[in-house]
Formats: C-alpha cells, structure tokens, sequence
C-alpha cells in the first residue's frame, strides 16, 4: 500500500504522536508498504512536498510538541476549487491508496471536500481523519480532540506562574486565552486552575459582578478570557480600573496573553495514547480495506465505528462552540 500522511491547521501536541503511529504500524504489519509525509499541510499537498517516512524518521518525537511535517496555514483551499482539484489528482496520478490526516475542523472540511473530488472522478484514494486541536472545536460532541488535553496542562503551568505573581503583589491578572470561537480551552483551564471567572465568547459580561469578586479575594485574582471576546485586554482592564475606582478600592491590574505558550510543549500522557491507538487503528482499519470517515477520539483502546467525513464536516450537528450549562453549574459550584 502507498500512502501519506498529513498535518493540517494549527500545529497542537500530539501530532507527532499520530505520526509516529501511522508510520510504525504500516511498516511493522505491512513492511512492502510505503508512508510519504505530506510538508507543510495542505500547502506541501498541493504543492506535491512529499518525504519518504522510515521508523528511525520517527523515533523520539512520541512527546514532542508542534509537528515534524510542519503545517502551513492555506486558506485559499477552501477559496480556489482548482487547488483541491489539483492536490486530488496528485493523489490519484501518484498511485496512493490511503491520506491520514489530523487537523481541526479547517482539516475536516479540506478533506472532505477532496474526498468529494475523488469520488466523483472515480479515483480510489482513500482518507482517514483524526481530530487535532488544542480549541476542542471538531466533533465535540463525539469526543475530545488530541492537542485539547496537553494546552490545559500547559494552561495549568502558565496560570499557576501567574497566580505566583498576582498573590506577591496582590494584584488582578486578565489573561487571555486562545481557541478560537470556542470557549472550551479558556473554560476548561479556568477550572483547572482555579481561576475566578472565565469571559466566554459570545458573554454579555457583567463587569460589575467582576469588580466584586476581585472585592472579595485577599490577594490574588485571575480572570482568564476566550480569544474571540470581542473586547480587548486592555479594554477589560479600563473598564474594571473605572469600576474599583467609583467604589475607592485600589488594585494593580495586569494583563498578560498565554495564547501561543498554550499550544506549545510536550503532549500531554491523554493525548500521546490516543493519538497513537487512533494512529495505529487507522492504519490497521486501512489495511482492512476501509472506506474514507473521520475517527473520534475516546480513550485508548475505543472501538466506535468512524463517522462519514461529510457528518465531521459539518459543525452544526457535530459540534458545539460554548459550554454545557451544567459545566457552568459545576464551575459556578466550585468558585
Ligand atoms: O486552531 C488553533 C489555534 O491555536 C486557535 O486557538 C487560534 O485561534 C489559531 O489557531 C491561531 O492561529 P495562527 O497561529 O495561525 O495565528
């Protein structure tokens, strides 16, 4: 079998892992077989980037963050049919059977749109998706993406470090966190970290609630906020800097953006057995003969069937952006 391996959207820990796997199983349960790494996401796709894979090629990157394929932000695939066009008949025209992707949901819909292509034209290339990405934004409601688990433990560090600071000085700290539209890497890590409000995305915040609760801290506050909050951190600050000041108090406000430190690091253990048994499993359903499906992300050893890559790719029924209100409750319950 011939086939390639991808990395697309945003680099997140756990890639490597994936493949690692991918590149392993192949050659061990079927050594005439050959893995070419895709460079640079769908850019190197297009562009025909391709490298031989060999098991060495992959050895010690089992925890390392980023992805050793790189991954190149290309929107005009979405724009430009042709360019899909072109990267489906590459598939075709270079005799692979299989694509093994792990992205977001940019990666979700890039697939299937080149699995439409290849469908339509009657070429038998085959590809395998696996969710990646630290925003949790790919079928979330049918499991949790690998890269979501190692951002919170990176959040966990960078907040504690902070929450170090805040308390010396007694200050508030308005951090900034990424993933995108989604709430769930802010929300989460607040959690963990014990922050003392998360802003989601599309919250109609009450500041004065805010001001109160900083009122009521001895030390240390820490108010974590989504990336796609419409207001800056700058503006959060003024706002609360106004409010402390009509009620007399005095308190220092910091901000500080955690967003890029989040999706670097090592993988987290979560993330390195699920993207190595969804690696492994893939290749396995491969060489079985399976059909084009995107694979979601449980714990090691899940054996869910995948679902059609036309499902994955579509948001409103696979996914949800903000989080459950019984989350809410519980993080409410724990304040
Ligand atoms: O999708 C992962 C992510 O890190 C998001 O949280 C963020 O919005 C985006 O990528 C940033 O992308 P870039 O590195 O291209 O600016």
């Amino acid at each position: 079998m011939k086939c390639a391996v991808l990395t697309g959207g945003g680099d997140c820990p756990g890639m490597n892992a994936f493949v690692r796997a991918v590149v392993r199983t192949l050659l061990n349960l079927s050594p005439e077989s050959t893995v070419w790494g895709v460079l640079d996401g769908w850019y190197g796709l297009v562009h025909g980037h391709f490298r031989l894979l060999s098991k060495r090629d992959v050895s010690g990157i089992v925890m390392l963050g980023g992805t050793i394929l790189g991954t190149m932000r290309f929107p005009e695939f979405e724009t430009q049919p042709e360019l899909r066009e072109r990267a489906a008949r590459l598939l075709h025209e270079q005799g692979f059977d299989y694509l093994f992707v792990i992205g977001g949901n940019g990666s979700v819909k890039a697939s299937y749109a080149l699995e439409r292509i290849l469908r339509e034209r009657g070429w038998n290339v085959r590809i395998l998706v696996a969710p990646g990405s630290i925003d949790n934004d790919v079928c979330n409601n049918l499991g949790t993406s690998i890269g979501f688990y190692s951002a919170l433990e990176r959040s966990l560090e960078l907040l504690s470090w902070i929450r170090d600071t805040a308390s010396s000085h007694r200050r508030i700290y308005i951090v900034r966190s990424m993933g995108r539209d989604s709430a769930y890497l802010a929300f989460y890590a607040g959690i963990i970290a014990g922050a003392e409000y998360v802003i989601r995305p599309r919250e109609n915040v009450d500041f004065e609630h805010l001001a109160d609760i900083a009122m009521h801290r001895d030390r240390d506050t820490i108010f974590v906020v989504s990336e796609a909050y419409p207001k800056s951190l700058a503006e959060i600050r003024q706002i609360l800097e106004q409010i402390l000041r009509q009620r007399g108090v005095e308190r220092e406000i910091r901000t500080v953006d955690m967003s890029y430190f989040q999706r670097g690091g090592k993988a987290s253990v979560t993330d390195i057995l699920r993207a190595s048994w969804l690696g492994y499993r893939m290749v396995r359903d491969a060489l079985r003969g399976a059909e084009s499906g995107f694979y979601t992300a449980f714990a090691i050893g899940d054996e869910r069937a995948p679902i059609p890559l036309e499902l994955a790719a579509d948001d409103e029924q696979t996914s949800h952006l903000d989080i459950p209100p019984e989350i809410i409750a519980m993080a409410r319950a724990l304040r």
